[in-house]
């Protein structure tokens, strides 16, 4: 009757949710949270310009919140994320060269060594690739410090928490033919032959209706599965939330062993940053969608 529980039914599986620390004490928010969901994964508070805004200052206190929230509660965390081009601090968006090496590697350790034993999942390094046609690395200040640099922080991570499942995260990497998703499919296929420690693959899935929302994602899902890395939709949300939309990536999960899980970003459409395109499973007075019914649904009977 709710969606972590009928998640956990099909093969222990999750149903999670991105969460804000500052609404954790709207009770409207919180008691969907708490009833629904099996998983969550901090919208921000995990972000290295949260964790680490001076350098060599880590401000853990509002991670810590959500995190003792969800595990108070029985729900698993996702860590989101230790390495990214994006959310930097300011102090490491003017570095470079080994200098920001150095940096990057020791705040995925900090970061990593604090929470040890409490992240079932990392997504260690984000959106580390280029969109279009190019298949090529994103160039960012981290990828200016080498080509390595995604290998060096999976290394530190696995190091600093042995237990915790380690992920690649992006977005546009739904679509089988894409030359995006097949260089992180060549990445991983390289990190698994070579043994650099990678245990999954997120796949964001911010979906723009039913129009990029491809025919081929379990073909993409099942993938990655066979390269033996588990799968991860990790921040759903589907434009106007379009049941028939909704529906299929369950069933497309469902339908792939190694796919543990799915995160929607956000609870209601309000919290949403995509607010105005109500993608969510919850309208702005907590009420159930139609695409709740439709996940609910395929969750039980798919
Ligand atoms: O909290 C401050 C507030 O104090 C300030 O007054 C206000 C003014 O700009 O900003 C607030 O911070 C904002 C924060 O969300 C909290 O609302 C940031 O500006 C804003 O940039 C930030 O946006 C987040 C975005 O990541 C940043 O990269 C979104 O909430 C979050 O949903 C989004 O999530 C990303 C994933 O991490 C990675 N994949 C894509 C996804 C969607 O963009």
């Amino acid at each position: 009757s709710t969606l972590g529980a009928s998640a956990a039914e099909r093969g222990g599986r999750y149903f999670g949710t991105a969460v804000a620390a500052n609404k954790l004490n709207d009770s409207a928010y919180a008691t969907i949270l708490n009833r629904e969901f099996n998983q969550v994964t901090a919208e921000n508070e995990m972000k290295i310009d949260a964790l680490q805004p001076q350098q060599g200052q880590f401000t853990y206190g509002t991670a810590d919140r959500i995190v003792q929230h969800a595990r108070s509660r029985g729900m698993q965390v996702r860590g989101h994320t230790l390495a990214w081009h994006s959310q930097q601090p300011g102090w490491m968006q003017n570095m470079s060269g080994s200098t920001l090496r150095t940096a990057m590697l020791n705040h995925v350790t900090q970061v990593a060594t604090h929470f040890r034993g409490q992240i079932a999942w990392w997504d260690v390094v984000n959106e580390a690739f280029a969109d279009g046609s190019s298949g090529a690395r994103r160039d960012s200040n981290l990828q200016r410090t080498g080509n390595d640099w995604i290998e060096a922080a999976f290394r530190a991570a696995r190091q600093a928490d042995p237990n915790a499942q380690l992920c690649y995260n992006d977005y546009n990497i739904d679509n089988w033919t894409d030359a995006k998703t097949q260089a992180v499919y060549r990445m991983v296929q390289d990190f698994k032959n070579r043994g650099v420690p990678i245990d999954c693959v997120g796949l964001q899935s911010h979906f723009t209706g039913g129009s990029n929302y491809p025919s081929n994602y379990r073909t993409t899902l099942s993938s990655f599965a066979a390269l033996g890395v588990d799968v991860h939709i990790t921040e759903l949300d589907i434009r106007n939330a379009p049941t028939d939309a909704y529906r299929n990536v369950v069933n497309d999960c469902l339908a792939v062993a190694r796919c543990k899980g799915i995160t929607v970003w956000g609870i209601r459409d309000s919290d949403s940053w995509r607010s105005n395109e109500s993608p969510l499973l919850f309208d702005g007075g907590g009420n159930k969608k139609p695409a709740y019914d439709a996940v609910l649904t395929a969750l039980n009977n798919g």
